[in-house]
Parts: structure tokens; C-alpha cells; sequence
């Protein structure tokens, strides 16, 4: 069985003392939830402030971004050894804003993957087709090459520690979810993707988020379905209540 993964991107939201705030009323209002991996992931000032407070809680933390060096003269960019020391243990790499904003390619995530789980990083790898490759018929396509792409030279032990979030890109902020069928139909197609490139067993082990509009009205739908592990999840992951509402699913 996979464990539930539910994680929050706060993107570019949230000062220092609003993200303390918000983790101290999140980790209240799931403190009583066992069996569900949650992971918070604000922006890189707010790490270790936001470290303090989920330290020993059932929540977690992780980071929006890292670079694939080390340390050196990269003006602007952050190690995944910097994340650690803050607190962080998990990562999200490829969103689809750092791909169409920040030029990040499956060649750059790829690296970034490398870097985290040679850390010691729980990456969260996220793929997922624009709304005219949707409607090109390009879908299955685009999140197949980003799939490959991401896993590129990873063994099958590391993949294992991989967590995929697949993210229509028309679906990120705008209101419009994937239908729990749509979603999960892609979700078992990369899970058949992953099956080829390694074996049926390691491919039914990773989890895979969905991502894109997810809230806590569509989240129970969304978790009934047997490809969907969890999700990754933008605006209503900024309030504890939706949040913790999502956390909390009932499938
Ligand atoms: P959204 O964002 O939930 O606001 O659509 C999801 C994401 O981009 O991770």
C-alpha cells in the first residue's frame, strides 16, 4: 500500500512572520493525524523559521527549488546541503512555473534529482502537459518525456524515493481540476511508463500526487481513485483550515 502524501506549494506567498503563523495553526490542526505523509514547502526565508516550528511534528518540511551544485559561485541559488542544515527534508523539482519561467528543462531536473537524492533529499518530481498539448493529443507524450527525462541514469532503489506529482499546467490555479478519472488515467499511464523503464513491482511503489486545483471540496473524489497517492497543492494549501481539510481526506 502507498502511504498518502499530501504536500503544500506556497509559492511565492507568504512573509516570515505570516509563514510562522501558518505552519503553527497547520501542525495544530493536524496533530492528530497518523497514517498521512504532510509536507509544507514555503519560500527559502521561511525555511528555518518554519523548521522550528514543525520540529518534532507530524509535518514536515520541504522546499519549493535547489540547484544540482554544490556550493560556488552561483549568485541566487541554494544547495540542497543549505536546505538540510534549514530543516528541510523534502524537495520539489521541475514545477511547471520553473520550466516555463526559469527556463528549467528535463536535462536540469534530471541533474536536480541526481543532486537530491544524493543528498539524502525526498524529491518531489513533478510533470505534466500545457492545455494545447492537451488538445494536440500530446499528453500522454509530454508526460512520458518528462518522466524519462527526470529519471534518466536513476536506479530503480533511488526512483523508489521519488515522489511523482503529475500537474496538468491548465489545471495549476486556474479552478479547472482534471476529472478524478482524467487524472488517474494519466497517473496510470506514467505508472506504465515507470514499468518500463524499471519493473511493474518498483512502478506500483512510487507515489504519484495529483496536482492543479485540488481542494478540499474535490479531494475526497480525487483520493478515491487507485492511482492517486496524494497531492500536491497550490492556493488552498495557504489557509490551514482547506489544508487541513485536505490532509484529512476521506476516501
Ligand atoms: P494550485 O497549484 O493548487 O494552486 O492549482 C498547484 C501547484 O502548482 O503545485
Amino acid at each position: 500500500m502507498r502511504r498518502p502524501f499530501l504536500a503544500g506549494n506556497w509559492k511565492m506567498n507568504k512573509t516570515v512572520p505570516e509563514a510562522v503563523a501558518l505552519a503553527k495553526e497547520l501542525v495544530q490542526a493536524v496533530a492528530n493525524v497518523a497514517d498521512r505523509d504532510i509536507v509544507i514547502c514555503p519560500t527559502f526565508p521561511c525555511l528555518a523559521p518554519v523548521a522550528e516550528v514543525v520540529r518534532g511534528t507530524n509535518v514536515k518540511l520541504g522546499a519549493q527549488n535547489m540547484y544540482f551544485e554544490d556550493s560556488g559561485a552561483y549568485t541566487g541559488e541554494i544547495s540542497a546541503d543549505m536546505l538540510i542544515s534549514a530543516g528541510v527534508e523534502f524537495v520539489i523539482l521541475g514545477h511547471s512555473e520553473r520550466r516555463e519561467y526559469f527556463g528549467e528543462t528535463n536535462q536540469i531536473v534530471n541533474k536536480k534529482l541526481k543532486k537530491a537524492l544524493e543528498k539524502g533529499l525526498g524529491p518531489i518530481v513533478c510533470v505534466g502537459e500545457k492545455l494545447v498539448e492537451r488538445e494536440a493529443g500530446k499528453a500522454e507524450a509530454v508526460v512520458e518525456d518528462h518522466v524519462r527525462g527526470a529519471f534518466e541514469g536513476i536506479t530503480a532503489s533511488d526512483a523508489l524515493k521519488v515522489t511523482i506529482a503529475y500537474e496538468p499546467v491548465w489545471a495549476i490555479g486556474t479552478g479547472k481540476t482534471a476529472t478524478p478519472d482524467d487524472a488517474n488515467a494519466m497517473h496510470a499511464f506514467i505508472r506504465t511508463v515507470l514499468g518500463s523503464i524499471y519493473s511493474a513491482d518498483v512502478a506500483g511503489k512510487i507515489r504519484i500526487q495529483y496536482g492543479g486545483s485540488a481542494n478540499d471540496k474535490n479531494i475526497d473524489d480525487l483520493m478515491k481513485m487507485p492511482d492517486i497517492d496524494g497531492a500536491l497543492v497550490g492556493g488552498a494549501s495557504l489557509k490551514a483550515d482547506s489544508f487541513s481539510r485536505i490532509v484529512k481526506f476521506v476516501s
